[in-house]
């Protein structure tokens, strides 16, 4: 049966009309069926198939093979009264088969066309597999390294998250969503889940209007506007209201203010954990709250299935309030042409995992690759001055911890790990000796530190590979201590004394805290988690095949005891500067209390993080000239064209992310010291000069008041123009209403 065959389907031509015909035929149970998306199972369940067959499902999530969904398919579109097919959902978060890095190392690489790039790659994978749906992009803002999700997010910074966001929904979702290699988007977790008090998963949010109208909400205002076609609301509760029966969120916000006309999905069991939370009575309460919230679809419970017809009934839930919400599913199925092509034909698509597959997953992990520390320019490593090479660590050859956190499809055997392409560059070149040294990165066992430190005695210049394998990053994997975890510290310090060489390349889903470990190692590259193809993108930066050109998304705290601490940070009163630091080593005896400075400072970590944010090094430098703007006022229709020459004083090719920063200097809410307005991402050859141009328009200069109005206010402004967010380059303008 297809939409021309199925007799429930008007021949309507207008879209709206066809679902309004098609609403018209289904009962009250068959609009419930709509709103409920229920897991699959391995193999067929036979439950799950009478559910189907009874039209008390219209989503199902975690089901895989395409065998199996085009099974369930047919029994939903053949068998079902109203042959109303199934959309498919499954979380191909940053990758299906062919893994891109971590969306934290994505949004490092600070390059859209890649992301989406990489995003365009995962849709056509997962498409192939009879995926219609991704649980992403996943755009929670955070400033905790702690919460295991921090890894799926893309950082601290409202502007760069909205961009990153938008690259991953314009690549899932195509050019049109009716193609078969599109899969709608989803954007999550609606709202605030990034701010888990402690940075712990599931913890509960506080979160002032200020903060979720500039920070929070602005990646998924974007989202609208990038037409991503669904939204799913978080599990937390935001001062006291869960998000999943948030109506100001839901309704307020996301529909009248936006206009958002996609639908929404709860997160797994978020409905009925409204009772955990001890915001519902029972499950009858908990339909009844999130519904009237404005939430379409239920994920995995129940609670809509066995309550909302009820509801209805008795007269609590008005019928044109689950009408609606069946609309928005039912046109989302229309919108991806279901109707008419139900079932999926792997033959139709280019395999998973072919090169240009496994082509954008390198360019992407190459990206990611954030150079930290590069004393005497130990890096890049120059292949004719090395003889004996060797890789030490546990993280060195293990293709599965490269894959990172959700990699539910990944193919472990598709990853090249970074040993295997070292050794594969160094065949003639030079000698190469590889020692695990620790079992895991979290083991205790030294053991292995004899074979390690014999490796590393026999070589000249040492790589270690340490950081985190992926469990102890992601969804319920958070940590209180961000340091390196097990014994890893002591075997790089081991390995420090031998006086080699050494360069330490740090894999994790999230920053870590290294501030003990940095003095004992050259060169410092984060790779995050980097996916499929981690392996050579490693090797071309180590070797100077490729330029580092990553760049922070996130603050490095000096410890955890920092968290959070970001640059994006409203003014004090009292901000603290390095006259007023007072270092808790360099208090004297008996002093009084105004001897330390009496600044916003902590006495033993400072002021600033270990790197800030958008900071990462170039293999050669890059000087940047004085800023020249266009003229010194903006008004309301006006714009500032902003000028600033950088020059490559090197002998590298550098890539540079060119990032430019704004701060309101006097307005009626304290606001951030800077904040990033505009980036671009430009490749220099050695010594060559370019001018880059911005232009500040009046939108980069607004921000929601106190009342939560968005206003520009006249006034002094500054602006910078650097390559972090430390950049010095400044100059001062004026916005005139
Ligand atoms: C729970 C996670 O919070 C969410 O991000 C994910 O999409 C769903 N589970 C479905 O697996």
């Amino acid at each position: 049966m297809n939409e021309k065959s199925a007799p429930y389907i008007s021949q309507s031509k207008d879209l709206n009309q066809k679902i309004e015909d098609l609403i018209s035929q289904m009962t009250l149970e068959e609009k419930v069926g709509q709103m409920s998306q229920l897991a699959g199972h391995p193999g067929l369940d036979d439950r799950l198939m009478n559910s189907i067959r009874n039209g008390e499902v219209g989503s199902v999530l975690n089901q895989v093979g395409v065998q199996d969904l085009n099974e369930l398919q047919r029994v939903a579109v053949e068998e079902s009264r109203l042959g109303i097919p199934l959309i498919f959902a499954r979380d191909v978060i940053h990758g299906f088969q062919t893994m891109m890095p971590i969306p934290l190392g994505q949004a490092a690489s600070w390059n859209m066309e890649l992301i989406e790039k990489g995003a365009r790659v995962s849709a056509v994978e997962a498409a192939r597999d009879g995926i219609h749906w991704t649980f992403a992009p996943m755009i929670d803002l955070t400033r905790d390294p702690r919460w295991g999700r921090i890894a799926e997010s893309p950082g601290e910074d409202p502007h760069l998250g909205s961009e990153v966001g938008r690259a991953m929904i314009r690549g899932f979702q195509g050019k049109n969503l009716s193609d078969k290699d599109s899969i709608a988007a989803c954007a999550k977790h609606f709202a605030g889940y990034g701010f888990s008090e402690a940075g712990r998963d599931y913890a509960f949010v506080n979160l002032s209007d200020s903060e979720l109208y500039n920070f929070v909400l602005p990646a998924f205002k974007e989202a609208v506007k990038e037409g991503v076609a669904t939204f799913m609301t978080g599990f937390s509760d935001i001062n006291g209201i869960p998000a999943t029966a948030h109506k100001r969120l839901l309704k307020s916000i996301l529909r009248e203010e936006w206009d958002f006309d996609g639908f929404t999905v709860s997160d797994w069991d978020s409905v009925v954990q409204l009772i955990t939370h001890g915001f519902a009575e029972n499950e009858e309460s908990a339909a009844y709250l999130s519904q009237s919230a404005g939430l379409d679809m239920e994920m995995a419970s129940r609670s809509f299935h066995f309550n909302l017809c009820n509801l209805v009934t008795s007269g609590k839930i008005p019928v044109t309030s689950i009408d609606q919400s069946v609309q928005r599913i039912l046109k989302l199925k229309f919108q991806l042409g279901l109707f008419q092509t139900p079932y999926t034909d792997p033959e139709l698509f280019p395999v998973s995992g072919n090169e240009d597959h496994l082509r954008a997953a390198e360019e992407i992990a190459a990206e990611s690759l954030v150079l930290l520390k590069n004393d005497f320019d130990k890096l890049p490593l120059d292949s004719d001055q090395i003889q004996k090479l060797a890789v030490i660590g546990p993280l060195a050859d293990d293709g599965f911890e490269q894959m990172g956190t959700w990699t539910f499809d990944g193919v472990e055997d598709w990853c090249l790990t970074p040993l295997k392409s070292i050794r594969k560059y160094a065949l003639d070149k030079f000698e190469l000796r590889y020692s695990k040294g620790l079992k895991t990165s979290r083991t205790k066992d030294r053991t292995g530190f004899i074979d390690a430190l014999s490796v590393a005695s026999w070589a000249d210049t040492v790589v270690m590979f340490m950081g985190e394998e992926s469990i102890l990053s992601g969804e319920a994997h958070c940590r209180a201590n961000i340091d390196l975890p097990g014994i890893q510290h002591e075997l790089i310090e081991e390995i420090s004394k031998l006086g080699k060489s050494t360069v330490l390349v740090i894999m994790a889903g999230r920053p870590l805290s290294l501030t003990q470990t940095l003095p004992l190692t050259n060169a410092l590259l984060y790779a995050w988690h980097p996916g499929t193809m981690g392996g050579p993108a490693i090797k071309d930066v180590l070797f100077g095949l490729k330029a580092p050109s990553g760049k922070l998304p996130v603050s490095f705290p000096k410890s955890s005891g920092q968290i959070p601490i970001y640059y994006n940070h409203r003014r004090s009163g009292k901000p603290a500067s390095h006259e007023t630091f007072t270092h808790i080593d360099h208090i004297p005896a008996r002093a009084a209390q105004t001897s330390v400075g009496n600044t916003s400072f902590h006495l033993d970590d400072g002021f600033e993080p270990l790197f800030p944010f958008g900071f990462g090094l170039g293999f050669s430098k890059v000087a940047y000239h004085d800023i020249e703007l266009s003229g010194r006022t903006i008004t309301k229709d006006g714009t500032i064209t902003v000028c600033i020459e950088l020059i490559n004083q090197g002998q590298h090719m550098i890539h540079e992310v060119v990032q430019l920063y704004i701060r309101d200097n006097v307005a009626s809410s304290t606001r951030p010291v800077k904040e990033l307005k505009a980036f671009q991402k430009i490749k220099l050859n050695p010594q060559e000069s370019r001018q880059v141009e911005f232009t500040i328009t009046p939108d980069m200069l607004g921000f929601y008041n106190s009342e939560n109005n968005w206003v520009v206010e006249s006034g002094d402004f500054r602006v910078w123009v650097g390559g972090d967010s430390n950049a010095r380059q400044s100059a001062k303008f004026q916005y005139q209403d």
